[in-house]
């Protein structure tokens, strides 16, 4: 089995993630910050423990400004539901997943005033078009770092240079990059980070966070669920203190502990070496795929301007026809379709019938990919 879909959850996860999500059940199975005994106590430290990993991988201001959340698109509605009022105004990119594009289009409805930027056909933004649509008195600028599609970068430092030049806020949604590539938040100006554990950062699914800048008063972010917190429990309102005014509910404990360990093998391989992997994988597979004919490729050409993602559709055959036959015949495992994402696939012309995607990870091997070539090169023929 070749496996080629990282950008949708990376498999299989490294043996310290495994044994972190049953020494967390094992060992400290109780519930963090509820209770004063020893199971309840190792579980809180084991949750300050991925909270001040995260902060230092991601270069937060504060692990306290870590908030977990069940996945990247649980993390966007709280920041986009968090701030946007009716009256206010977002501007956002047209090669956004549905995690940003569905609740922007529903506050939309709502009275908040949405502008979508339109991107090259290879997913690119310029950032002057954004800083034409992006005037003063926005209220928050959207955009993903990478795109799960193309796996396309965005200027993230430009658009984080921009937010502070028209006093705005930055979101980004770094679902596909956290993990992937180096993510300095300060550095690049960004505001709240969304992010997943279970793709790059190798941990498992029903982990992920946003993650608050310096710059963002957490007193104008709105919790999207309120209840327990094990703290200030006298009161029956929710506690204004960071983390607790966003995370009620007894939290994923295994799933972060597996997460704190999939961001400590992720620095202990080297970020500058994953990337370096992806960017040979990535470049094998731009240049396989370009020599089938038939075969048409969305993106930029150069592998330093994205993720290990890789679109593709082959002439006169269905993606899905394609997608099935690479996992029967070639035990081949991609994504195919839309991906969630049916802006991106209007900018790259490929609505409706979507695309065939290849993600590659840190696991993949350079022969993996030649078979994958030689799979497709079998099906266009
Ligand atoms: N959004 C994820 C993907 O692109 C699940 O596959």
């Amino acid at each position: 089995m070749i496996y080629l879909d990282h950008a949708a959850t990376s498999w299989p996860k490294p043996p310290p993630v495994l044994a972190a999500i049953t020494d967390f059940l094992v060992h400290s199975g109780g519930s963090p910050g509820r209770s004063a005994h020893r199971l309840s106590l190792k579980a809180a430290r084991s949750l300050y423990a991925a909270r001040e990993t995260l902060a230092n991988f991601l270069n937060a201001p504060d692990p306290l400004r870590v908030l977990f959340t069940a996945n990247a698109t649980e993390a966007l509605n709280l920041a986009i539901y968090g701030l946007l009022r009716p009256g206010d105004r977002v501007v956002t990119t047209a090669m956004e997943h549905n995690a940003v594009m569905r609740p922007l289009r529903d506050l939309e409805r709502q009275g908040v005033q949405l502008v979508v930027v339109p991107c090259g056909p290879d997913g690119s933004l310029d950032p002057e078009d954004m800083r034409r649509a992006a005037r003063p008195g926005t209220r928050l600028l959207v955009a993903n770092h990478a795109s799960n599609v193309t796996g396309t970068l965005l200027p993230i430092a430009e658009l984080g240079a921009l937010a502070r030049e028209i006093q705005t806020l930055l979101l980004v949604d770094a679902a596909q990059t956290a993990g992937a590539l180096p993510l300095d938040m300060q550095a690049l100006g960004i505001d709240l980070l969304a992010f997943t554990g279970h793709k790059a950062l190798l941990g498992p699914p029903g982990t992920g966070g946003l993650v608050l800048g310096p710059r963002l008063d957490p007193a104008e972010l709105q919790p999207r669920i309120r209840g327990g917190t094990g703290s200030r429990s006298e009161r029956e309102e929710q506690p204004d203190d960071l983390p607790d005014k966003f995370e009620s509910g007894t939290p994923n404990g295994p799933g972060i502990a597996g997460l704190l360990a999939g961001v400590q093998t992720v620095q202990q391989l080297g970020l500058e070496n994953i990337r370096a992997h992806e960017i040979r994988l990535t470049e094998q597979l731009i240049q396989g795929l370009q020599a089938i004919p038939g075969v048409r490729l969305y993106g930029p050409q150069d592998p330093r301007k994205r993720t290990a993602t890789v679109s593709f559709t082959v002439d006169k055959r269905r993606v899905s026809e394609v997608a099935w036959r690479l996992d029967e015949e070639f035990g081949v495992l991609c994504r195919v379709g839309l991906h969630c994402a049916p802006a991106a696939h209007r900018t790259l012309g490929t609505f409706p019938e979507g695309t065939i995607r290849f993600a590659a990870g840190f696991t993949t091997t350079a022969d993996q990919i030649a078979a994958a070539l030689q799979a497709v090169q079998e099906i266009a023929r």
